[in-house]
């Protein structure tokens, strides 16, 4: 097995395994022609505008790229900029960030904007520190921003480069603990320097810089070294120096604690309906999808009779009830079945029910993607 090494052919000697910092250093030569060839264009990677940065990485830490780019493109349009992020509506926020989910992260979005006002003049400061500091930005994010719109050479450790490091040490702790997070970042970081070093004294020709560098770890592990148990490493350009390849099992890594099983919940959702109204309530302030709206559901997979009798009517109230499809939708800590009722009704119950016409619901309050199949239904 070969590769190329900062411009030497280079193999890796079985009776001498190289360390973890000897892996890295070796990988980045491979890693960064590769990235250059193959990396996605996408529309977050046409400038490096630390706000189109900032968004881009925020929806991208739970979603995948291929969904997260319809939401970009629209936020963009509606929120331009910092200030306009400062300003908006959080209801009309929560609108636009609906089914992406974890809405803490637009809600987060907002008070780091109101900061970035108050205290940066409404731009995004050049600092990691500084970065690192505002509301809903983690190690990874701050590493993100700070690397790929200011150049400052900080790691950016997400699920995608743990899964690449833990594949290419053949690393047997758990990556899923602070202390794996820490050393990668550690070793990313003291070779990032020295990249970020020798390029400024012009000993290498081309050093793309640390944003480049960051996301060329993140690509390998997005669309080559991927999950499941289905690396592409054949198409990979550390397959030389790969301790999990070389073992031969690069599937059995990342290593994770084991996680408790996700709990199940059965509810029963409603759509009621009264001409071309249909009911919403808002969630709690706490808790799952706090402050969001929904449509009114109670717990159980209760029989017609019994469901309506629990949201508080009497035969004379309902004009038709009919069963909707089954649901299911997985959050991160539970797991709602769901099954449906549509009730319309022969009149409007003002004590029981807020009914909103159905263009609203579109238009103006924020759903989550968790009653899509009900919402669909609406349509
Ligand atoms: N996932 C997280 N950050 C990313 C980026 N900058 N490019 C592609 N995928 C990503």
């Amino acid at each position: 097995m070969y590769n190329w090494y900062e411009g030497i052919r280079w193999l890796e000697r079985e009776d001498a395994p190289l360390d973890c910092r000897e892996r890295i250093r070796a990988a980045g030569g491979p890693l960064l022609a590769w990235y250059e060839k193959n990396r996605r264009p996408l529309p977050w990677r046409e400038s490096r505008d630390p706000y189109r940065v900032w968004i881009s990485e925020i929806m991208l830490q739970q979603t995948r790229v291929e969904a997260v780019k319809p939401y970009f493109a629209r936020f963009m349009e509606r929120v331009p900029d910092i200030r306009a992020l400062a300003g908006i509506d959080e209801e009309a926020l929560l609108k636009l960030w609906e089914g992406l989910g974890y809405y803490s992260r637009a809600r987060n979005l907002k008070k780091a904007a109101a900061v970035l006002c108050s205290e940066y003049g409404g731009a995004m400061p050049a600092s990691y520190e500084a970065i690192r500091a505002l509301p809903g930005i983690g190690p990874y994010t701050a590493g993100a921003v700070a690397s790929i719109a200011f150049g400052i050479p900080e790691p950016a450790v997400d699920g995608n480069v743990l899964r690449v490091l833990a594949r290419l040490f053949a690393d047997g702790e758990p990556v899923d603990k602070p202390p794996a997070r820490k050393r990668y970042e550690e070793l990313l970081r003291e070779d990032l320097r020295r990249r970020a070093k020798e390029a400024a004294d012009k000993k290498a020709q081309a050093f793309l810089g640390p944003g480049d560098y960051n996301q060329a770890w993140i690509e390998l592990g997005a669309i080559v070294c991927l999950p499941a148990g289905r690396p592409l490493c054949g198409e990979c350009p550390l397959e030389g120096i790969c301790a999990a390849r070389r073992a031969g099992n690069p599937e059995r890594y990342p290593l994770r604690t084991p996680k408790k099983p996700r709990r199940t919940e059965d509810r029963c959702v409603f759509l009621i309906e009264w001409e071309d109204r249909a009911a919403i309530r808002r969630r709690a302030a706490r808790g799952l999808l706090a402050s969001l709206y929904e449509f009114p559901n109670i717990e159980g997979h209760p029989g017609p009779e019994e469901a309506v009798r629990e949201l508080g009517l009497a035969d004379g109230d309902v004009e038709e009830i009919a069963e909707l499809p089954a649901a299911t939708h997985v959050f991160s800590h539970v797991e709602w079945r769901m099954i449906g009722y549509r009730v319309r009704l022969r009149r409007p119950l003002p004590e029981l029910f807020e009914l909103v016409k159905k263009e609203e619901i579109f238009e103006k309050y924020p759903l989550p993607g968790a009653f899509a199949a009900y919402t669909n239904v609406l349509k």
